[in-house]
């Protein structure tokens, strides 16, 4: 029978569903092995964060902040690979931060949405899949923008889902549907507006706006595949709770993630950026 699909979001970005919050109703640090997951995130998508961040001119002299730091692969690619001064990784939980020390790199335990969050002026902002969790988003774009200084870029990363209402209905992309929905349903969660980005970084006064999207291929035993496989084995209550899936099926899926047959598109990675007018670093 064909799953009913998500119903469409209301794209005000102010993110009405889901009371929980990112770390508590889903995926808590404390769990054994969510640094793992994390990492296979980041495995899956950072040469295609560090290779953007560097034609933006990421480089000697540079002072970041990476917003939402999660394992810090970033932030410590940034200081060892891309060479920039320093890096201020900020999180709501900094275990695993604090777990991998870097020369340059400074660990700040915060909410990035408190209303007192203000930790400096930076050549570069980035958060990677932190903003398509959060609430209020719109205002909390514009915020971290405000955090530039003159010609600084701020660089935003968030999943696209592209299982969208046409694709072939099979165990992968009910399974797909449904994370993303538990994922709403708990803390809110929404990629439906990350298309958008680049209009709103426009809108927060920044220039020289463009964007990218990186699909990874799934292919068996690939970081990405392995990621949504842990990703749906520890989100699994909040998937099968919304009535689109049942275990049999999220467990079908993961089979399929693991086959020489899976025929399946992942999420991809939309990176956008923008610049704040002034003098400053240049890049294209
Ligand atoms: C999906 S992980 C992404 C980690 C990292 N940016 C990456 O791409 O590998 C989201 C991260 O954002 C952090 N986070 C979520 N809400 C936050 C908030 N309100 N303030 C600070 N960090 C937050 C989480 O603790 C988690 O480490």
């Amino acid at each position: 029978m064909e799953p009913p699909h998500p119903p469409p979001s209301s794209h005000d970005g102010t993110g009405d569903t889901g009371e929980g919050r990112y770390g508590e109703a889903v995926f808590p640090p404390e769990r054994a092995g969510e640094d793992e997951r994390i990492d296979l995130g980041a495995l899956a998508y950072d040469e295609t964060t560090l290779a953007r961040l560097e034609r933006l001119g990421a480089g000697p002299g540079w002072h970041c902040l990476e917003v939402g730091a999660g394992t810090g692969t970033v932030a410590r690619r940034l200081l060892d690979r891309a060479g920039v001064e320093s890096v201020l990784a900020v999180d709501r939980d900094v275990r695993f931060l604090s777990a991998r020390p870097a020369p340059g790199l400074t660990v700040m335990e915060a909410d990035i949405t408190a209303p007192d969050f203000d930790p400096g002026r930076f050549q570069l902002v980035h958060a990677r899949f932190v903003l398509m969790h959060l609430p209020a988003r719109r205002e909390l774009l514009a915020r971290l923008a405000g955090l530039l200084a003159p010609g600084g870029v701020l660089v935003l990363g968030d999943a696209v889902d592209l299982t969208s209402a046409v694709a072939a209905d099979t165990p992968y992309t009910r399974t797909m549907r449904a994370m993303w929905q538990g994922l709403k349903d708990t803390i809110g969660t929404d990629v439906t507006w990350v298309p958008e980005y680049p209009r709103l970084l426009r809108e927060a006064g920044l220039t020289s706006v463009a964007a990218e999207m990186y699909v990874p291929p799934l292919l068996p035993g690939s970081a990405i595949s392995r990621f949504w496989a842990d990703t749906w084995s520890r989100a699994r209550e909040s998937m099968t709770a919304t009535g689109l899936v049942d275990d049999a099926t999220v467990t079908e899926a993961i089979r399929c993630l693991e086959s020489p047959d899976c025929a399946e598109l992942s999420a991809g990675l939309i990176t956008a950026w923008g610049r704040r007018p002034g003098d400053g670093p240049s890049g294209v």
